[in-house]
């Protein structure tokens, strides 16, 4: 549908935007929540926003609303708890499925996934609570909660000392952790909207980790688009983007994160079902590289509930 059919098709519909939450990302998910909100507002469309609570299914009766756009990131918002809820209400919402969700927010699954299709994607071990720990033959490690997102709960471990430390606050956030190999390398990340990968963004953060304060502090990194990688890395990078759309079986828009090391190779680590969606966040950095201003890629989004 081009803009103007989208627009002439939400005209009588009350569009509810679902932000908050219940999980540790819930102050990143009202700002973007509120992002989307305004720009709705401005298009003069129906549109409340829900700040989401266990008394959602009661708040989304109340409001009467058409259409759900989820912009909730973390557990019981992006790993399909809010999606079944939505389905059983009859509530057409926006972007992945239960499928999509719950898979991609367990990076545990995903990297089996990745895997399978042939994406490269760092050698890891997982842990439950009172198991015991598995040999770490090479250090540095990445230890991370299996469900989160943000950087949450995530430590670069240099040694053995350090491990249970880290250990112990990944265990803050989830059952199970990820001990994943270290790759050394640019990071970037990128979109894929209705199947077509986005301009690759090149990310540096300042203090060469980018962890929760260098993602959402102001100046705490540098978006560079496009990434500064080698022709045949970009390539691949946008190939395994889109390969992860598709066999996560994604709805209108996903953001793989990855990592290209000094020899070309490009890491996958985790895909993102409901990126993040600030003025100044990355997907919408990458739509307007390509010409969808914010308003647009708002709109080509909830397309998906139509
Ligand atoms: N295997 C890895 N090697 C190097 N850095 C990593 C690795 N895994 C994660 N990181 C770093 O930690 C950050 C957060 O990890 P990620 O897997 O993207 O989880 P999330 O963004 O859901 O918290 C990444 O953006 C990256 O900077
Ligand atoms: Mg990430």
């Amino acid at each position: 549908m081009t803009i103007s059919e989208i627009l002439e098709k939400l005209n009588n519909k009350k569009i509810g935007v679902l932000y908050g939450g219940l999980s540790s990302e819930r102050t990143i998910s009202i700002k973007s929540g509120k992002a989307v909100l305004n720009v709705l507002k401005k298009l003069k469309l129906n549109v409340c926003g829900i700040d989401v609570n266990r008394n959602i299914a009661e708040e989304i009766k109340k409001e009467k609303i058409d259409i759900a756009y989820i912009v909730l990131h973390g557990p019981m918002g992006e790993d399909g708890a809010i999606q079944g809820m939505l389905e059983v209400m009859g509530i057409p919402y926006t972007g992945c499925g239960i499928f999509s969700s719950a898979a991609s927010m367990d990076k545990d699954i995903s990297k089996h996934l990745f895997k399978y299709v042939g994406i490269l994607t760092p050698e890891w071990k997982t842990l439950k609570k009172f198991e015991a720990v598995p040999e770490i033959k090479k250090y540095p490690v990445i230890v991370k909660p299996v469900s989160q997102g943000s950087t949450i709960g995530v430590t670069i471990v240099k040694n053995d000392s350090q491990f249970v430390e880290a250990a112990k606050k990944a265990f803050k956030y989830d059952k199970e952790i990820i001990i994943e190999k270290f790759i050394d390398g640019k990071e970037i990340t990128v979109g894929v909207l209705n199947g077509k990968a986005l301009p690759l963004v090149g990310i540096v953060p300042k203090g060469g980790f980018y962890d929760f304060k260098s993602k959402y502090q102001k100046g705490g990194s540098k978006h560079i688009i496009p990434a500064r990688i080698s022709k045949k890395a970009y390539k691949m990078a946008q190939n395994s983007a889109e390969k992860v759309y598709k066999i996560f079986k994604c709805k209108a828009i996903c953001r793989v994160d990855m990592i290209v090391d000094k020899n070309d190779k490009v890491w996958v680590l985790e895909n993102n079902t409901i990126p993040g969606m600030t003025e100044t966040s990355l997907v919408p950095d990458e739509g307007r590289a390509v010409g969808y201003n914010f308003e647009n890629l708002v709109l080509k989004i909830i397309e998906s509930a139509l």
